[in-house]
């Protein structure tokens, strides 16, 4: 569903902070120049013969590395042709690569001009002193005013990490980057580099964006999106459209002209120490924006509103499943089902475990009535605008407007479907079934299908009525 869908797409962190890796000095490995596999010979590596098909978009023979347990095979794949030239290279199997060559942006490709190609940028990349290079806007920017929108260059299945050795999976990253097209080849060794392991993988970890592709996790890596630096209170936000392969930044506050952009690399609804420590561990400086250097005493209360958001944001999502549950709610059944992930562990007995945790999860959610979950959302709310996350109270908006239309309360419900909206498509956008749901609920809630359904016969149409008579 929709609503769960909250604080996912954060920047990946689990690479550079396992201890073994960070333990091998470049010379142990096989790879250890950007441009030639050398050393080790190429022991695994082969190269794939893919069936004749007139419309296959990889510029080259895939080069695969079977793992360690034979199966499954990773390979790179590449195609210069992707975005109108820009190019990427993705590591993945043969037949998750064949589920994202059907995507849009591959069947679309001459569609997808605009990524990465801002008329006008409004910004500048700048050198910032001890701090490399950043963008800093030029113009005024507004909530929802988009700063770029950029195709990755490179997306690392996850999965390498599991089968590879450090060393295969380096060989295929290396390869990944040697065959993009010169433009893209170039930026990559620009980005910001922290050196542990391996000139590659190291501005791959650094940089990457754990995203969702075809139903697994991959580490995909924005060159454009990586001169934005990070602050946990941030005025930009981004999100990653699978189906475009397009990552979003916009604008999330107001933004004066001289302003850095910022953006954050880490989950900001975790407590400031956890913050500190996972900045300093995954990339190696210590948080010097505002929030990590305000008074203790301040620290302490944005931890205590943090806690209280994560603590509420449950409560909501606990009402939210219910009340769907419980009406039968054709368009609501299928927002739920449009936003339904495909399991990324595609192993039944996995997924039956993950389904029966979640189960379990769920019944240590407290049950609140409808008017209770509209007060709980309106104090999120407020908790998300004193800690300075505007955007990031699109689902309690969304809940709020759909609680407040079974209530029959209908100026609330548009008014809390209208903030969804704009917070929403600056936070993680929203697909374009569920926009359609909520723009229509914003514009007249009396026709929806949660108008007036409290839950009838429910346990918790009652506590809703009763809470209101009281
Ligand atoms: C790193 O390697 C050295 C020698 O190879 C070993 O003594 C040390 O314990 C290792 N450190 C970690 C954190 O694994
Ligand atoms: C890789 O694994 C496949 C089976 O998954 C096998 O057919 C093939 O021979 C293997 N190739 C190499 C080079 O080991
Ligand atoms: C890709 O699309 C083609 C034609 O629409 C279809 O036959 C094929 O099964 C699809 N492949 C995958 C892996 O989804
Ligand atoms: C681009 O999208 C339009 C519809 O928005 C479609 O009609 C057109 O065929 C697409 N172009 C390409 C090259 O796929
Ligand atoms: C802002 O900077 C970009 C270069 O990144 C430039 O193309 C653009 O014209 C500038 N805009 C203004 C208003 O100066
Ligand atoms: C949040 O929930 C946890 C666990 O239920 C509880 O221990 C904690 O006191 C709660 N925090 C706040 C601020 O209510």
């Amino acid at each position: 569903m929709w609503c769960g869908r909250v604080a996912v797409s954060f920047l990946l962190s689990g690479l550079a902070s396992a201890a073994w890796i960070n333990n091998i000095s470049n010379r142990d490995l096989c790879v250890n120049t950007p441009l030639r596999v050398r050393g080790c010979g190429r022991p695994h590596l082969f190269e794939v013969e893919l069936p004749e098909e007139p419309a296959s978009p990889w510029t080259f023979k895939p080069q695969c590395i079977n793992s360690t347990f034979g199966s499954p095979q990773l390979c790179v794949f590449t195609s210069h042709e992707f975005a109108n030239g820009r190019g990427i290279s993705i590591i993945t199997t043969p037949s998750t690569a064949a589920a994202i060559q059907n995507l849009t942006s591959f069947t679309q490709s001459g569609n997808l001009t605009k990524a990465g190609e801002m008329a006008v940028p409004p910004f500048e990349v700048r050198d910032l002193p001890g701090r490399g290079k950043g963008g800093i806007a030029n113009t005024t920017l507004h909530r929802g005013d988009r700063l770029l929108a950029a195709t990755p260059a490179i997306l690392v299945d996850m999965r390498v990490n599991r089968f590879l050795n450090v060393m295969d999976g380096i060989m295929l990253e290396t390869i990944a980057v040697r065959q993009l097209p010169p433009q893209a080849n170039e930026m990559f060794w620009e980005l910001h580099n922290q050196p542990t392991t391996n000139s590659v993988r190291d501005r791959i970890t650094v940089n990457a964006f754990a995203v969702e592709v075809a139903g697994w996790q991959f580490s995909g890596v924005v060159l454009e999106t990586s001169r934005f630096n990070h602050d946990c209170r941030p005025n930009s936000a981004y999100y990653f459209d699978e189906e475009t392969l397009t990552h979003y930044t916009h604008a999330s506050t107001e933004i004066n002209p001289g302003t850095e952009i910022s953006l954050t690399y880490i989950s900001p609804l975790a407590p400031q120490q956890h913050r500190q420590n996972t900045l300093r561990v995954s990339w190696g400086f210590k948080c010097t924006c505002s929030q990590c250097s305000m008074h203790p005493k301040m620290i302490k209360h944005s931890d205590t509103r943090i806690e209280h958001i994560n603590n509420m944001t449950r409560l909501l999502y606990g009402w939210h499943e219910r009340w769907t549950a419980r009406l039968d709610l054709t368009d609501a059944a299928a927002v739920a089902a449009a936003d339904t992930k495909k399991p990324v562990v595609k192993d039944e007995q996995q997924a039956k475990k993950h389904e029966e945790a979640q189960q379990k999860a769920m019944d240590e959610i407290p049950v609140i009535s409808n008017v209770e979950a509209i007060a709980t959302a309106e104090t999120v709310i407020s908790l998300y605008q004193q800690e300075r996350l505007v955007v990031y109270s699109s689902d309690a908006h969304l809940i709020a407007a759909l609680a407040n239309c079974a209530e029959g309360r209908r100026t609330e419900a548009i008014k809390h479907a209208q903030l969804a909206l704009e917070t929403g498509l600056v936070h993680e956008g929203l697909d374009d079934e569920l926009h359609v749901d909520v723009v229509k609920l914003g514009v007249d809630p009396t026709k929806e299908p949660c108008w007036l359904k409290k839950g009838a016969g429910s346990s918790l149409s009652d506590a809703g009525e009763v809470a209101e008579s009281s």
